[in-house]
């Protein structure tokens, strides 16, 4: 029988529960449908606010500019949570470094951890460098190139990190998957990561790749594919008539 204390059990606020007075009803409904007492986590899913009952945007109608609903104000609500007991820890996913900078300056707590897209393809190095300096942890997600990811979000031709030849050649070089190489590498720059699997073999084999080393030649390969390629880029976010911009997402 797994205890409790056992498991890191994480989960998000959606972006249609921004406003400070739906925040803790929103925690409360996921412990009710998880069957629990408290969160280890809760991160703010998305810098993005949508409608209180639109839970995917239809059109830019149903987003509320983040100038009329600050993360700030929403963070406040997720900083009382704690309080609450309804979570031991919260944070963001998504957030760029201007993001992260402006919400410390406003917030009682900082944030503890950034949920982002990282992995070789995608490396975000100043963002690693300002989360160290400022003690805030990351979590890679899709850190494997979420090959599996809606096809209407895929293009053409697209490089496939899983099929990457230098990430095949360290795992050939050292007896292991290409996944197991993406995993190791993660935990070699120090973050958290949630690879995604529904299959016990491999779920089995990326928890075997904590014990993988790789060497310094290895990480200075893997230096090299960077190519700032994201695959979620966070274009609905961004749809006609929408009040956010992807480059203003993502700071760039
Ligand atoms: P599956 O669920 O069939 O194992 P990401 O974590 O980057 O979003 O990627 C998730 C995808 O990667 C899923 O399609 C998953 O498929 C696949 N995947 C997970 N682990 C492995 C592995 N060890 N080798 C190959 N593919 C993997």
């Amino acid at each position: 029988m797994v205890k409790r204390e056992e498991l890191w059990i994480t989960s998000k606020l959606w972006n249609s529960a921004h406003a400070p007075e739906d925040v803790k009803p929103a925690i409360e409904k996921t412990l009710n449908d998880l069957q629990l007492n408290y969160l280890d986590l809760y991160l703010m899913h998305w810098p993005v606010a949508l409608k209180k009952g639109a839970l995917l945007p239809q059109s830019g109608q149903d987003f509320v500019p983040i100038d009329d609903l600050p993360v700030s104000e929403t963070w406040m609500a997720m900083e009382e949570l704690v309080g609450n007991g309804l979570c031991r820890h919260i944070g963001v996913c998504n957030f760029s470094i201007p993001k992260l900078q402006s919400l410390i300056e406003d917030a009682r707590t900082k944030p503890e951890m950034n949920q982002i897209e990282l992995h070789p393809y995608l490396q975000q190095t100043e963002m690693l460098d300002f989360c160290q300096n400022n003690e805030i942890h990351l979590t890679a997600y899709s850190p494997l190139g979420s090959p599996d990811r809606p096809e209407r979000l895929k293009v053409k031709d697209e490089p496939i990190l899983i099929a990457d030849s230098t990430i095949s050649s360290i795992a050939e070089r050292h007896n292991v998957n290409p996944a197991q190489v993406l995993i190791s590498w993660a935990i070699h720059r120090g973050t958290s990561l949630i690879p995604k699997s529904v299959n016990p073999k491999r779920l089995k084999q990326n928890l075997e790749a904590a014990e993988l080393t790789l060497n310094e030649g290895d990480m200075q390969e893997i230096k090299k594919l960077d190519k700032r390629r994201r695959y979620i880029g966070g274009g609905l976010w961004a749809m006609e008539g929408s009040p956010y911009s992807v480059s203003g997402l993502w700071g760039e």
